[in-house]
Order: C-alpha cells, then sequence, then structure tokens
C-alpha cells in the first residue's frame, strides 16, 4: 500500500473509533538484535519508544551500536529538506553496510514513509530495503516485517488515512524519570508551508480517561515529568464526540494527578484561551514554560502562511501570558525566507523579536515541501539574502538568550536532573522549572530529583550552577 497525498489532505467529520485490542504480537524472532534512529520531533521519539517495544515482543534485543545491529530502522522526518537529506545520507551508509552483511534488516518509518513522492522514490531506487511502514500502523510492524523477511522482497506498508485511535501499545521508554505523552495525533490547521497535516493526519485527541490513566501509573513508577505531545494542544478535545473537554480542563485534571513537573508542546497562538492561562497559573505543578510558535512578524506574511492571527493578536497573547503566569518563559519557532517575504517583513520579524526577548527560539530557513500550498508560491528572494537574514535574526536569539540567562546569576532554582553531561561524566544535566539547561556538579544517585541548584555562571545555551 502506497501513500497518495491528494487523500492524506481529506478530512471528513466521522468521528474515530478508539480500539483497545487491536495489537497482538508474538515472539517469531531469535537472536537478533536493533537499533533504531529517530530524526524529527518529539513525537518520533514517542513513536520510536513504541516500536523498540514492539520489535523486543517480536524478539529482537537493543544494540547500542547501529553498524552492528541485525536490524536497523529509521524513524524519519519530512518536516525540511534538510531532514530528507540526513536520511538519504544514511541510507546510503547502511546499503553499503548491506553489501558487506546482505543478512541486514533495514526499515523505513516516520513522516517521510507518508511522502508519496518518497515511497515512489524508495521504489525506483531503493528495492534494497526491506520495509517501509508508515505513521498510522505501528501496530502492523510486526506484520509488515514478517511479510518482508518472509518474501524477501521491499515491502510497503503505508496507510494514506488516519485510522483508529489505537490504544495499548506496548513502550519501552528511555527515561524513568520524564516521560513523553501523547494528548492527541494529527493536525488540522493546514499552515501553508508544512507537511505534518499530510504525514499524521486528522487531529484525534484520545480520551481524557486514557491519558490519566497512563499518568497515574507513570506516578506510581516514580516519574518526576510528563510532556503532553500534541502538533496544536490548544485544540485537544475539539475533535471528540462530546466536545465538552478542553485542553484547559484537562490540564487541570492533570495537575490533580500530582505529578510533579507537567510540560506540553506544542501551543499555536490561535487557540490559547484565557482558562488555559489561568490554570497554568494556578498549579505549581504546570512548569512556567511555554513553546508559542510566531513563525513570523509581518502581518502580511502571517496571512500567506495561513496562522490566522496577527502580530498584535500575537502580543496581546504574550503579554497576558507574561503578566498572569510569574517567571513563565516563551519560546518561539521562526520562517525565515518565506516566498514573498521583503526586507520590510523581515524587519517586522525582527521588530518582533526585539520587543518580546524571548527565552530561545528555532528559527530556519524557509524549505517547500511537496503537497503543500507554500510550494507553489513564487518565490523570488536570493538563496544567500534568506541566509543573511537568518544569521542577522540568528544574532538576536543568542543575544536574548543570553540576557535572560544572566538573570539566573546567584539565583537558587529547582533543577530536574536527568542526565550525566555527555562532555564530563561528574557533572549531570537537568531543567529547570522555567526550561533552562544546567549543569551541575553531583553524584549520579541524584538523577531523577528535583534539587535546588544556584547558578554560578550563565552561557548562552546554559547554566552552570552548584548544589547548595
Ligand atoms: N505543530 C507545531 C510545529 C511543528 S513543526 C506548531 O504549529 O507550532 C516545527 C516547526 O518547524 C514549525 O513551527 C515551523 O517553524 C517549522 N517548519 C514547519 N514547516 C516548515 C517548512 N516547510 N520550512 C521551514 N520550517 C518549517
Ligand atoms: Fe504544521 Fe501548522 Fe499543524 Fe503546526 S499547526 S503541525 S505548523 S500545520
Ligand atoms: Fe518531522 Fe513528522 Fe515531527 S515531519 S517534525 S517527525 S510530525
Amino acid at each position: 500500500m502506497l501513500p497518495n497525498m491528494q487523500e492524506a489532505k481529506k478530512r471528513t467529520d466521522k468521528l474515530v473509533d478508539i480500539l483497545y485490542d487491536s495489537y497482538k504480537n508474538e515472539k517469531t524472532i531469535n537472536n537478533l538484535t536493533y537499533n533504531i534512529k529517530t530524526y524529527g520531533c518529539q513525537m518520533n521519539v514517542r513513536d520510536s519508544e513504541v516500536m523498540a517495544a514492539i520489535l523486543e515482543d517480536m524478539g529482537f534485543v537493543p544494540n547500542p551500536e547501529l553498524e552492528q545491529s541485525d536490524l536497523v530502522l529509521l524513524n524519519t522526518c519530512s518536516i525540511r529538506e534538510n531532514a530528507h537529506n540526513k536520511v538519504f545520507g544514511m541510507l546510503g551508509r547502511l546499503k553499503n553496510q548491506k553489501e558487506h552483511n546482505p543478512n541486514l534488516i533495514v526499515g523505513l518509518a516516520g513522516c517521510m514513509a507518508q511522502e508519496e513522492g518518497v515511497a515512489k522514490d524508495l521504489l525506483a531506487k531503493y528495492k534494497w530495503l526491506d520495509f517501509v511502514i508508515g505513521t498510522h500502523n505501528l501496530h502492523e510492524l510486526p506484520k509488515v516485517l514478517n511479510k518482508s523477511l518472509a518474501e524477501k522482497k521491499l515491502n510497503i506498508n503505508v496507510w494514506s488515512h488516519e485510522g483508529e485511535v489505537i490504544e495499548n501499545l506496548p513502550i519501552k521508554r528511555e527515561s524513568n524519570h520524564s516521560a513523553w505523552v501523547n494528548i492527541m495525533y494529527g493536525c488540522d490547521k493546514f499552515c501553508t508551508y508544512c507537511i505534518v497535516p499530510m504525514t499524521r493526519g486528522k487531529q484525534r485527541s484520545r480520551l481524557a480517561k486514557d491519558i490519566l490513566n497512563e499518568i497515574e501509573s507513570l506516578v506510581k513508577d516514580g516519574y518526576k515529568e510528563v510532556t503532553l505531545l500534541g502538533q496544536n494542544v490548544n485544540a485537544y478535545g475539539k475533535d471528540l464526540k462530546d466536545n465538552d473537554l478542553s485542553f484547559a480542563n484537562l490540564l487541570e485534571q492533570i495537575a490533580k494527578t500530582n505529578i510533579p513537573r507537567i510540560r506540553f508542546v506544542t501551543s499555536h497562538p490561535w487557540d490559547f484561551t484565557n482558562e488555559m492561562i489561568d490554570i497554568i497559573a494556578k498549579y505549581p505543578n504546570i512548569m512556567p514554560y511555554i513553546h508559542l510558535p510566531v513563525q513570523a512578524g509581518s502581518n502580511q506574511i502571517l496571512k500567506l502562511m495561513g496562522r490566522k492571527y496577527t502580530k498584535q493578536e500575537y502580543l496581546t497573547l504574550f503579554n497576558k501570558l507574561k503578566k498572569a503566569i510569574p517567571n513563565v518563559t516563551i519560546s518561539t519557532d521562526i520562517i525565515v525566507g518565506f516566498p514573498g517575504e521583503t526586507e520590510a517583513d523581515f524587519n517586522e520579524t525582527i521588530d518582533l523579536y526585539k520587543e518580546c526577548q524571548f527565552d530561545t527560539a528555532f528559527t530556519f530557513l524557509f524549505s517547500p515541501r511537496e503537497g503543500t500550498g507554500a510550494a507553489k508560491l513564487k518565490d523570488d528572494t536570493k538563496e544567500s539574502v534568506k541566509k543573511e537574514r537568518l544569521q542577522s535574526l540568528n544574532k538576536l536569539v543568542s543575544k536574548y538568550a543570553l540576557e535572560s540567562n544572566l538573570t539566573y546569576l546567584d539565583k537558587t532554582v529547582p533543577v530536574l536532573l536527568t542526565n550525566p553531561s555527555p562532555k564530563n561524566p561528574d557533572v549531570l544535566q537537568g531543567y529547570t522549572d522555567t526550561m533552562k539547561l544546567v549543569n551541575v556538579a553531583a553524584k549520579k544517585e541524584k538523577i531523577g530529583q528535583i534539587i535546588d541548584v544556584k547558578i554560578t555562571k550563565a552561557k548562552t545555551w546554559s547554566l552552570d550552577g552548584e548544589l547548595i
């Protein structure tokens, strides 16, 4: 089954069923190892945790060395051209590896699998691959993999349309302290530059009771933090039958489970309600950090992007959040070089950035994506001009990131220690409630604890601190 982008764009009002027992698996594999390489966003990280558990149910065991694994599964991302390039680069390496070891099994999952153009490319030029599985049918991984092993040929199994919400899939979480929890799948916003509504399908919210059960069992297992995942968490519940549970209600119920830290990504400015702001301000276990992508500072460009808010509306929301939530930090996403962006439009982005002085930002050059509206717009700005704009924006991002971090000097802040620093095993890393990365010399036993740390040094992208 190959993906079809026209089909993937279609939306119906049909309510989505929720299935609780559609995953069945049996052990079919002996003595084989696997390695999953994950690209893209937290959705993919969460999906990789599910696919790891499914593979282990089949009998595979994990292998941290990709080069020595019997199965390599790439969980891919389509968001920009460079995400594609990375995957095609890795496929080149794996082809080589497979020439030396014909028993190597190579699979491709994730958003690229949902792209019609990619599937056609794979069929034409990558026949040596073993299987391709889409984002909507993870529960079918054993079936797809076993079929490709039995037939010894490329098996592509991708659904163009989302299916039901599948509950009770197994999961092997990467962390024992901080967990990803999907609250919804898909996206119906159709921002004109974005491929996600095609690769992830229609918005489907999970039922509150299923989300709460998952979080309550995480609390029992000693987890300190959950991050609620959705492409647009503020729209949670709008697709459910009675439509009477908003994201604000859901957040409040989750806060009452007493999990110490609650985070969520991503919030679209469009659906951010006053009720949500009140709930975030009211509960100390909802972290005072909000990722609020603005994308551009010019109303003309925002309109072309289909973002459905103006610069003024964004600023009003931004200021409301700053006023209502003590210490709140806010980060953003910005696309530079959208088709038709003039120097004046870009300067409006710069002005907005100066006005908001974001704690940090993820900045991207516009990348035309297959099947999106923006890919068809006339774009006559030179690549070199776009790159200069990105550079000057990035200078501002660094400047305000450092300024914000400097305000933490000599302050004592709570940090959830999560892992040893990759640079120094005697140093642990963790995040403040406001999502600042902190390095602190501490014993490994402290991993998983929320500890007060005094900040001794502020750098652009991180803070150093000491235990008190
Ligand atoms: N659902 C999230 C975004 C997910 S994609 C939201 O709406 O905020 C993450 C970011 O990638 C987007 O915020 C956007 O800034 C960027 N992005 C998406 N499509 C892009 C494209 N075609 N070119 C460049 N950047 C893009
Ligand atoms: Fe893409 Fe917009 Fe949906 Fe975010 S809200 S995933 S940017 S279409
Ligand atoms: Fe990439 Fe898909 Fe996430 S396109 S950003 S992995 S939803």
